[in-house]
């Protein structure tokens, strides 16, 4: 498909900070080969569609328990992703695991932000808190973020950016969490997310 931008989705569970950065730095002009076209949430509640709609970007709720099981579930957001001309699926906290039928039909077209430094705290249950509680329990002095592709391994797709950050004396899992997202994870994603429209764009 020739465009003048990526059509993008942002797919979200929570407070959406990672897509406040991402829409912060569309308006600052650091993403410019890829535009926010719609924001999924399998969450009603989630303060991240109040960020879309703020911003002006349409918003869908596809929550798991409407749909009697994953492969339905899988098919709405398949659907959306039809109907919206969407060509990059960004996971900005999105808190679901998508199956392998779901990955493997856009092979480097999914794109996620992990909060550590992968292969470390990261796969299966490992999301959120947990895995900085994980990284003060090992006792680890460094952590980060890391961006990657998609595919049907747990947090297993190659590696787009990573970034590291010191951890503190006296850190709690939430001070850690706020200092590896202010300093790591809305600073990669959307670089990585600018890095890889320019990259398809530059493909067509
Ligand atoms: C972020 O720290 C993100 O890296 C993490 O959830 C948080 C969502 O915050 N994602 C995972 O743990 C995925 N395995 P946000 O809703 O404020 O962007």
């Amino acid at each position: 498909m020739s465009n003048d931008k990526i059509r993008i989705a942002v797919f979200v569970s929570g407070g959406g900070t990672n897509l406040q950065a991402l829409i912060d730095k569309q308006k600052s002009g650091v993403i410019n080969s890829g535009e926010i076209c719609l924001v999924i949430s399998n969450n009603p509640n989630a303060y991240a569609l109040e960020r879309a709609k703020k911003a002006g970007i349409k918003t869908e709720i596809v929550s798991r328990k409407e749909y009697a099981d994953q492969r339905e579930f899988e098919n709405k957001l398949i659907s959306l992703i039809k109907e919206n001309g969407i060509e990059l699926i960004v996971l900005a906290g999105f808190m679901c695991i998508l199956s392998e039928r779901f990955t493997s039909k856009y092979p480097k077209r999914i794109i996620n932000v992990h909060p550590s430094l992968i292969p470390s705290f990261c796969g299966k249950g490992f999301y959120g808190l947990n895995v900085h509680r994980a990284a003060l329990d090992y006792g680890v002095k460094v952590t980060g973020a890391t961006v990657h592709f998609v595919n049907e391994i747990p947090d297993g797709g190659e590696i787009i950016m990573q970034k590291a950050v010191e951890v503190k004396d006296g850190d709690t899992p939430e001070v850690l969490q706020k200092r590896v997202m202010v300093n790591a994870e809305w600073i990669i994603l959307p670089q990585a997310v600018e890095k890889v429209s320019r990259q398809m764009l530059d493909k067509d």
